[in-house]
């Protein structure tokens, strides 16, 4: 039988974290990584050599007329000039090419450069997180049924399923007016978890030189249980029973004023979900929302 998978010829503009990972995906997955470019060459070399592509280079042009995807890994901040070199490049016939980039706030408008000499043209954002100081050999296997944002017109939307079946992903399609609010939620999930697991870590540090580990497998649960019941549901402890006065100590217990202003801004948060979900009383609510408001 014919196989309808289709192939790619790829071309890396950034050699990061990102890049490099999904460029490593995709060579393994059988695509041809043709070229590598990145501000420096040492970034552009090291991420070629595991790839297999010998073109690699800080120069854009070396782009070839045999590339049919381009990806842009770089900081948000550079892919439009990266869009208007690309599509300086008088070799590439843009109506035979898609280019996507990999931010998880910018839309497509960012690549109109390309996409008004005819390329077709998308966002496709790992909802993945990439530290610097993860090796790539865990970075790729973190990536792992991950779930691609895509963004951008109709006419590419084919594209960019392909290449997320190709990292055997999963896709969420984003509205164009709704990628902030994407961002958003990207952000409260990775960044404010981590920044919450440093919370713990500084609290812990008083109290035992395990610091985190005692407290992982309560985060997992507690993670577990509102993914799987809904936060609302999942919600225990001092807020969910009303227990104003316990919650009073608490907030005395409290030197650093950032963890303070945390507690009560979480808590505030908690009380919302516990009324939803028809867990208190009128006087509990009451006394609850004084103290999360409270100056003190
Ligand atoms: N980090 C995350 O957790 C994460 C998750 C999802 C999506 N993203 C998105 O993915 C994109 C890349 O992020 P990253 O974390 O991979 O960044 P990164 O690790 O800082 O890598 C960016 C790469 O782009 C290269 N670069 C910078 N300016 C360039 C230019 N003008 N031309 C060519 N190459 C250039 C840098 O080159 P040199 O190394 O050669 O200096 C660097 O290797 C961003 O849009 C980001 O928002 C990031």
């Amino acid at each position: 039988m014919k196989s309808t998978r289709r192939s790619f010829n790829i071309g890396i503009i950034g050699a990061g974290a990102v890049g490099t990972t999904l460029a490593s995906m995709l060579h393994r997955s059988g695509n041809n990584i043709v070229a590598v470019v990145s501000r420096s060459k040492q970034s552009a070399r090291k991420c070629g050599k595991e790839v297999s592509c010998r073109n690699y280079s800080d120069d854009i042009s070396i782009v070839p007329s045999t590339c049919n995807l381009v990806i842009i890994a770089v900081p948000d901040q550079s892919i439009k000039t990266v869009a208007e070199s690309l599509a300086a490049l008088s070799n590439l016939r843009f109506n035979r090419i898609s280019v996507c980039h990999t931010s998880g706030s910018l839309t497509t408008d960012a690549l109109d450069p390309v996409a008004r000499k005819g390329a077709r043209v998308f966002s496709m954002h790992p909802i993945q997180t990439f530290p610097g100081q993860k090796s790539l050999k865990d970075q790729i296997s973190s990536m792992k049924g991950v779930t691609y944002g895509v963004e951008g017109p109709q006419r590419s939307l084919a594209i960019a399923k392909s290449l997320v079946r190709q990292l055997r992903g999963e896709i969420l399609f984003v509205p164009k007016q709704a990628k902030i609010l994407y961002h958003l939620a990207c952000v409260i999930a990775s960044n404010y978890s981590v920044a919450l697991v440093g919370a713990i870590d500084s609290i812990a540090g008083k109290i035992t030189l395990k610091k985190l580990q005692p407290f992982e497998k309560l985060l997992q649960t507690s993670l577990e249980n509102a993914m799987r019941l809904g936060a609302g549901k999942a919600l225990t402890g001092p807020v969910a029973r009303g227990d104003s006065e316990l919650i009073a100590e608490h907030l005395r217990s409290i030197q650093d004023p950032e963890l303070r202003t945390l507690y009560k801004s979480l808590g505030a948060y908690a009380l919302k979900l516990a009324v939803q979900e028809g867990r208190l009383s009128p006087g509990q609510i009451a006394k609850l929302q004084e103290l999360f408001a409270g100056k003190e």
